[in-house]
């Protein structure tokens, strides 16, 4: 499985801390935030990654990390995203690198407390169809969220009024090779992005997404009261912890 990291975006949510630099260079406690999901993929056995930027300082990103040598890589792939498509475009951009494989997509900006090993092996062992994770959370509405009927995931509602669930679908996604064609079906939505909601949905409705519950912390870090306690949680106990 290859993994893909979805760091553009112009981080608007965090102005004036984005007017000159790119959400995922910003530090989270002891790092910059884009080494949390690199960490996560590599503790999950996921070496081959790509890396897809935009928006301010996206040439940072490689003076940062270079070729990965921090945490172990020899290589580290990289492109560009222009404007402001949604994850779904983004990750689009990395079909022809993916050349049909299977792919863990983590966006740039989420950060967990334990690593996701074992919800990889299992997306491994499942061969195909895509998996989610959720984590419980007090704020649904912030989210996109999943409704879960007899152990199965039925539907995902992006940012719901009236959530229906407290189950957020964190940022942590699998995918077997016919993400790309789905990609391409998909309509931008009210806030005029592709929505990787709307991904999920078409793998529920074809009975092949499966879910798991994630154990440990999770956040996002992409409001200033989220980035404030993504690193509270990394200072009192970091991060990707086996
Ligand atoms: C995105 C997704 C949403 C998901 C969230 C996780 O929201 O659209 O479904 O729950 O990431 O961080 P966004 O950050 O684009 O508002």
């Amino acid at each position: 499985m290859k993994g893909v990291i979805l760091a553009g975006g112009l981080g608007t949510r965090l102005f004036p801390l984005t007017k000159i630099t790119n959400k995922h260079l910003l530090p989270v406690y002891d790092r910059p935030m884009i080494y949390y999901p690199i960490e996560a993929l590599v503790k999950a056995g996921i070496t081959d990654i790509m890396i897809v930027t935009g928006g301010r300082k996206s040439g940072d990103f490689l003076s940062l990390l270079g070729n990965g040598k921090d945490f172990g890589l020899k290589h580290l792939n990289y492109t560009y995203q222009e404007g402001e498509g949604g994850i779904a475009e983004a990750l689009g951009l990395a079909e022809h690198w993916a050349a049909g494989a299977p792919v863990c997509v983590i966006l740039g900006d989420n950060i967990i407390e334990k690593n996701i090993k074992r919800a990889a092996d299992d997306f491994r062992r499942q061969g195909q169809g895509a998996k989610i994770l959720l984590k419980e959370v007090p704020d649904p509405e912030r989210f996109g969220v999943a409704t879960v009927q007899n152990g199965k995931v039925v539907r995902i509602v992006e940012k719901p009024k009236n959530p229906q669930s407290n189950f957020a679908v964190i940022g942590i996604y699998m995918y077997d090779g016919r993400v790309w064609d789905i990609i391409k079906t998909l309509k931008p939505s009210e806030r005029g992005e592709l929505e990787i909601t709307d991904v999920n949905n078409w793998y529920i409705q074809d009975g092949s997404m499966t879910y798991e519950v994630l154990d440990g912390w999770w956040t996002d870090a992409g409001t200033f009261k989220s980035l404030h306690s993504a690193a509270s949680l990394v200072a009192a106990g970091g991060a990707n912890q086996d």
